[in-house]
């Protein structure tokens, strides 16, 4: 066997282990086509980790995850109620994804906001908006900002109660994942969105200077630089002007996930987190506890992550474009889950039947 590859498995919590167990089936498909061999090695992590284990990062997964070629990470969280039933630092987010990211510093994080021309009708926008598609590459800058700043809370001398949190970032943090978007930029379109808020936050202001001095190695690319409340309509009214955004840390939550709105659900969401030595996957969404336990989520995004992966960690980019080409087929085929806005003819399949179609239809792909 030529390659070997070690993949962490994190299912997650609610929907995680129902896209995941549809998303684990591209690796044997793989496997029984191509001269390689994945191990999955499955790992407690978020707050099912935190019910069976204690902690929501287990050191059992950290070691694990320490030793993988890459991870594999479905999402993880519980509704706003049932969260509380966990010590604030122990809940999935906090205690989790937030050390997750730390440890291997995947500081670039690829949001792909993509739709076919087969896909167009799931948007909630006018035809004349979404024209023949979408393919823009978000870039969100992960490990940095308020997420990461100092917290504090406590009492203030006039005895009110008060709450801190500090929005901090060095030059590196910001220069290596403009570097990051410039490098995509300049492999693309040629033309980067730069989102920020200067006219108000000096962490901006930083940023951009970083940006004009980081441009200067890339002059072929056009840089537009755009505010980010303004990102937000633009977004809306003209996607099409976009190819590659770049933006920090807490701008890329929310932008991402109003992007997921105009591909007409978070499901078509997936995401590559970069760090110097590791990347782990994972949808952009959360683990939708509305439509836990019906097998109705959308695995498309988990099933993305797979082929985000086998693409950026194990240079696989002709298998990657076969699992993106299965799930167009199935599209194409008038097939998609019931959170996507359907035209008249679609029939709606479980999560489970997703997953078959895009298994035969890659197992197609990969025989000829
Ligand atoms: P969410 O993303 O889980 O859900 C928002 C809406 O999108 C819901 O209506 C949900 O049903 C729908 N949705 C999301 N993914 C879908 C899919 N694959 N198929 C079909 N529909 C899908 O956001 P939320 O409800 O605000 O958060 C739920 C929990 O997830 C919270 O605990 C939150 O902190 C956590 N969360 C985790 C991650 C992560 O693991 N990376 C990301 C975001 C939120
Ligand atoms: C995301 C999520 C996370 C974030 C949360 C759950 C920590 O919303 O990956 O977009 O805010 O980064
Ligand atoms: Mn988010």
């Amino acid at each position: 066997m030529s390659n070997a590859y070690k993949v962490a498995v994190l299912a997650g919590d609610a929907i995680g282990p129902e896209i995941m167990a549809q998303a684990v089936r591209i690796f044997d498909v793989i496997e029984q086509h191509r001269d390689v061999a994945f191990e999955l090695i499955d790992c407690p992590f978020g707050a099912s980790a935190y019910f069976s284990h204690g902690k929501a990062f287990p050191d059992v997964t950290k070691g694990i995850c320490d030793e993988a070629d890459a991870i594999l990470k479905g999402p993880v969280g519980l509704s706003y109620e049932e969260s509380k039933k966990i010590p604030i630092d122990e809940q999935a987010e906090r205690g989790a994804i937030l050390p997750l990211r730390a440890r291997y510093n995947t500081f670039a994080n690829f949001r792909p906001i993509f739709l076919s021309s087969d896909m167009v009708h799931f948007s909630p926008l006018k035809p004349e908006i979404i024209k023949d598609g979408l393919d823009i590459l978000l870039i969100r800058e992960l490990v940095g900002g308020l997420y990461f700043g100092e917290k504090e809370r406590g009492t203030n001398q006039q005895g009110l109660e008060y709450v801190k949190e500090t929005l901090e970032y060095n030059e590196v943090q910001i220069r290596q994942v403009l570097k990051v978007a410039f490098n995509q930029a300049n492999q693309r379109r040629k033309h980067l969105h730069n989102i920020h808020k200067s006219n108000v936050l000096i962490s901006s202001v930083f940023w951009n200077e970083i940006l004009d001095e980081v441009h200067s190695d890339y002059p072929e690319v056009k840089v537009t630089h755009l505010l980010v409340d303004a990102a937000a309509t633009a977004l809306c009214l003209n996607p099409g002007q976009f190819d590659v955004m770049v933006m920090e840390n807490m701008f890329g939550d929310i932008l991402s996930d109003q992007a997921g709105g105009i591909l007409g659900s978070l499901g078509l969401m997936p995401s590559a987190c970069i760090g110097p030595e590791k990347a782990y996957f994972e949808p952009s969404h959360g683990s939708a506890p509305d439509i836990a336990g019906k097998n109705i989520a959308n695995p498309y995004s988990m099933i993305g992550s797979v082929a985000m992966m086998l693409e950026m960690s194990f240079g696989m980019k002709d298998e990657a474009n076969d699992v993106w080409r299965a799930m167009q087929s199935v599209f194409e085929d008038g097939f998609s889950t019931p959170d996507l806005i359907s035209n008249e003819n679609a029939q709606l399949v479980s999560t489970d039947v997703f997953g078959d179609k895009v298994v035969s239809y890659l197992t197609a792909l990969l025989a000829k």
